[in-house]
């Protein structure tokens, strides 16, 4: 019998994932000043013990000032690289690989995301930046008027990506992400949505791909080069129903074939979150189209599938039809962080366990 797909090691570099399955990045608001703590070790950790393949880490600031709240994760000191040495750790001798995302909130920074009345002084209302700034680039009603980047500060996040690409290398991390998605600052330079700048930093296609361009360079030149990088990107700002310019699939498959170009080895489909305008129909699968059409039209490139993949049969079947390389999902993960164990019963497979697991036979 043929091993299903979802259950085949996967090699890209040098990093070789047990299994197809990564659990997606998902923020739990539950740093302090940017500190991995207890929580993300049993929070990660559990998916490890659970067998899946690739577990990435949540959207992690490369500086304070891009947290999406107070309570985000952050790699912008080196005092926050052993609390993640210590989840890697765990991670690896459970058998799973550990990645983690870099990112910066841009406009959508500053905003009340996580559990505790925090005192107007743990916010950053009047240094929240973005491509563009001015009130007419405010996302939403909760989130705060940005300011423009100066260029010297564009150039200082380019470096602070890369800076943070060093301390997870430090953190003993199999790979990092980079957060290109969700109306997250990448994203906001992508998106003539939120993109009006008249330097080399906006404009066309390749002036506003720049920002992503420089920072994945920074990054590989932070990052040990047998190790793979992941970038995560917005297929679409769904908001065809509007009459104006916006980021959609066909820019996306352009700049898929420029990033590999750059060194990008994993390219990982999402979609939305670019401006509080979209329309988004969600069903099972439904972003699943954005990653084939990438996977099709840029050979070579590895390509991760995500958005409401809840069973192992779905998965397999995404594989099977050559529509991506890997299959993500997030909250199927909370509801059921033993997804790859259900998954191996569905597509009845012996997958393997930590030896914990296996002695107990399940
Ligand atoms: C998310 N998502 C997300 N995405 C991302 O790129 N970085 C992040 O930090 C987060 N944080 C986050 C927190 C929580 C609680 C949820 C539920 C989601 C999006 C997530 O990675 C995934 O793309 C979506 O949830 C869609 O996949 P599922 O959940 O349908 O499998």
């Amino acid at each position: 019998d043929k091993v299903p797909l979802l259950f085949q090691p996967f090699q890209v570099k040098d990093l070789t994932l047990p299994n197809r399955v990564v659990v997606a990045p998902m923020g739990q608001f539950s740093s302090q000043d940017g500190f991995f703590t207890d929580y993300h070790l049993v929070h990660l950790g559990s998916f490890a013990t659970h067998g899946a393949g690739l577990i990435l880490a949540e959207a992690t600031a490369v500086v304070p000032e891009g947290r999406i709240s107070p309570a985000d994760t952050g790699l912008w000191d080196d005092k926050q690289i052993p609390g993640l040495k210590r989840i890697a750790d765990f991670v690896h001798a459970q058998g799973s690989k550990l990645g983690i995302q870099l990112a910066h909130a841009g406009r959508k920074a500053s905003v009340k995301a996580h559990y505790e009345e925090l005192p107007e002084s743990a916010y950053w209302k009047d240094n929240v930046v973005a491509p563009s700034g001015g009130a007419e680039f405010q996302w939403g009603q909760s989130h705060h008027i940005p300011r423009e980047l100066s260029i010297e500060e564009i150039e200082e996040t380019i470096k602070a990506f890369g800076t943070a690409a060093a301390r997870a290398a430090k953190a003993g991390l199999d790979t990092v992400e980079i957060h290109g998605a969700h109306g997250y600052l990448i994203h906001q330079f992508l998106s003539p949505v939120s993109n009006h700048r008249t330097d080399r930093y906006g404009g066309s296609l390749e002036n506003r791909a720049q920002f992503l361009l420089e920072v994945i360079r920074a990054v590989r030149e932070n990052f040990p080069a047998e190790k793979p990088i992941l970038l995560r990107v917005s297929a679409t700002d769904f908001v065809e129903h509007l009459d104006q310019p916006s980021w959609d699939i066909a820019q996306t498959v352009q700049i898929a074939k420029w990033v590999k170009e750059a060194g990008v080895d994993v390219f990982h489909v999402s979609a939305g979150g670019n401006t509080a305008k979209q329309r988004i129909k969600a069903f099972p699968g439904y972003q699943v189209p954005f990653a084939e059409r990438v996977k099709r039209e840029v050979p070579g490139l590895v390509v991760v599938a995500v958005g409401i993949i809840t069973e192992g049969k779905q998965a397999e079947e995404v594989l099977e039809k050559e529509k991506a390389d890997l299959i993500a999902v997030g909250r199927g993960f909370l509801r059921h962080p033993n997804f790859v164990i259900n998954a191996a019963q569905a597509l009845n497979v012996k997958a393997k366990f930590s030896q914990q697991y296996e002695h107990g036979r399940i």
